[in-house]
């Protein structure tokens, strides 16, 4: 029997026994669709050689014997393209296995494939604060680092993309200074080219007293309105008038460059979903993220939930070009003598999650860290956040930030906050 996880072995196993008929292809595309069943694009130049035809046929059969449900029947397996360019049109492709011409398509239902990481945006460091669980202390975290950097002077823009179950802005927000609208209306107004109609009341500044300020973007106004409507909508591409698609999360890109164009802010911080969720990649991969924070509580499902998606950038080979841009961040870390025990495992953990992808540094390549497990500076090294009891179960997390003091801030967010200074203003703040 073969199942989905058997298709990518099995059809490199059949193309590797087949290496003479495979090498003779200018291009070979494995196509997987939308319910995993695979066929083979090849080019048109292979149909019209009796010869090549017939081989490729008869691989295509064989293939399609070993991972049958997960073929087309044969005889309709194979397609035939003029080009690579075209066969290409949208979609991403991906090399496969250690082939150097054949590649994998892989078409999902979701349009983010956690695959496609967008180069650093030019301006303002973009932070993005994600996690794989919920609840480990992701966007508190992130009120005390915008406090902690507008009390230093900083314009802080803040963004609240956890769309799926707000809360960061009543956090930075009393009731009555919320915005009239959020992202989700922004969204929703783009599809009809009218984004620019709220895009001036989607933000509100906090009165915390800081030096610098807070810009938030919540993401539903202070009356959410028909918010489950415009959510089913939120994510939606958009038609432009070339009559082509435009990726929501292009949109969603397209929303931040407006926003920070408009405020100016020396720093970006962006509320992320948790999990392996269609929007949380698109935070993660598609906003151009100059840090991505990954928080982690200890235990067998943070670590799963992780392998899960550095395996997937592994295999796509595109580790490399995210892994500099990951830390992790131990939340809720015990404040009593287990505390000492709880790092030393986190650590061990990702340590072994992040170890691979140091292997595949090339040879040469400049870098700040010796990889080591004890290198406090790797990405790999928990930056700890305490559990704390002034921080637990709070009914206003607004009421509290207006009443802490910055070494109550330090004494749970220090390590957070000096790395966000050190490795993230650096280059850009000064
Ligand atoms: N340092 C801390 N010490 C103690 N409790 C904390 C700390 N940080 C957050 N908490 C508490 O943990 C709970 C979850 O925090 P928070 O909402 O920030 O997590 P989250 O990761 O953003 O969750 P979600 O996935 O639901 O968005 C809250 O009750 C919060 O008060
Ligand atoms: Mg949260």
């Amino acid at each position: 029997m073969t199942t989905f996880d058997d298709i990518t072995p099995k059809t490199i196993e059949v193309l590797r026994a087949n290496s003479a008929v495979v090498g003779q292809l200018d291009w070979l595309f494995i196509n997987r669709d939308l319910n995993g069943r695979v066929r083979f694009i090849v080019p048109e130049s292979v149909e019209m050689s009796d010869v090549c035809r017939e081989q490729v046929e008869a691989l295509y059969d064989v293939l399609a014997d070993r991972i049958a449900p997960h073929a087309y029947p044969k005889g309709s397996g194979i397609l035939y393209e003029s080009s690579r360019e075209q066969v290409c049109l949208g979609v991403s492709a991906f090399l496969f296995g250690d082939f150097t011409n054949v590649w994998l398509i892989d078409r999902l239902a979701t349009e983010s494939h956690w695959e496609t990481i967008a180069d650093e945006a030019p301006g303002a460091p973009r932070i993005v604060f994600f996690s794989i669980k919920g609840g480990v202390g992701r966007s508190t975290a992130l009120a005390a680092s915008a406090w902690t950097l507008a009390r230093q002077g900083k314009r802080v823009m803040v963004l609240d993309l956890d769309l799926e179950s707000p809360g960061l802005s009543s956090a930075l927000l009393p009731p009555d200074r919320q915005p009239e609208y959020g992202v989700a209306d922004w969204l929703v107004e783009d599809l009809v080219d009218n984004g620019d109609a709220v895009l001036d009341s989607i933000y509100a500044t906090s009165d915390l007293q800081t030096a610098g300020s807070i810009y938030l973007i919540p993401a539903h106004g202070g009356d959410p309105g028909e918010y489950v409507s415009k959510l089913g909508r939120a994510w939606m591409p958009k038609a432009t008038h070339q009559a082509t698609l435009e990726t929501w999360a292009n949109r969603l890109n397209r929303l931040v460059n407006r926003l920070e164009d408009m405020l100016k802010p020396d720093i970006i911080l962006i509320d992320s979903r948790a999990g392996i969720d269609e929007v949380a990649a698109a935070c993660v991969t598609d906003l151009g993220a100059h840090a991505v924070l990954l928080f982690a509580i200890e235990g067998q499902q943070t670590w799963t939930g992780y392998r899960v998606l550095f395996s997937h950038w592994q295999q796509r080979g595109v580790i490399t070009q995210i892994r500099n841009r990951l830390q992790l961040v131990g939340g809720l870390v015990p404040d009593d003598e287990r505390r000492t025990e709880y790092l030393t495992a986190l650590r061990g953990n990702s340590f072994a999650l992040f170890e691979d992808t140091y292997d595949e540094v090339e040879p040469g390549e400049v870098s700040d860290w010796s990889f080591e497990e004890d290198d406090d500076n790797a990405p790999h090294a928990p930056l700890p956040i305490r559990w704390n009891r002034g921080w637990y179960g709070l009914l206003s997390l607004q009421q509290r930030m207006v009443q802490v003091d910055e070494s109550e801030v330090n004494a749970v967010y220090g390590v957070l906050l000096n790395f966000l200074g050190r490795d993230v203003g650096k280059e850009h703040m000064e």
